[in-house]
């Protein structure tokens, strides 16, 4: 169910980071710049909701979104 975000999905055999000899040689790199992003997200919109519409990259290559305009929310 690729369009499903499930941070809680286990086992999780992605290959966003591709497989095999070519696997990203960044990976590690990536993960650590990703979990201080979302600590730092986090720690500033708590509860947060979308204040706009996303914005996709426009890419024959890579899959991501340009933006994603956030605003606090709930209680
Ligand atoms: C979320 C961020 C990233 C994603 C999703 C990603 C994804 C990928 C993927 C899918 C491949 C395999 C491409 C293939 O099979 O031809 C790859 C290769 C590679 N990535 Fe990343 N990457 C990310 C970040 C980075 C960073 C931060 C670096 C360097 C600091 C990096 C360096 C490389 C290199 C050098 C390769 C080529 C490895 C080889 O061909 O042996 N990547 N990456």
């Amino acid at each position: 169910r690729p369009h499903r975000l499930d941070l809680t999905r286990t086992p999780n055999p992605h290959v966003s980071f591709g497989d095999g000899p070519h696997v990203c040689l960044g990976a590690h790199f990536a993960r650590l710049q990703l979990r201080v992003l979302h600590e730092e997200a986090l720690r500033l919109l708590p509860v947060c909701a979308l204040a706009g519409p996303p914005r996709r990259l426009v890419s024959n290559f890579v899959n991501g979104i340009k933006s994603l305009p956030l605003e606090p929310a709930g209680p």
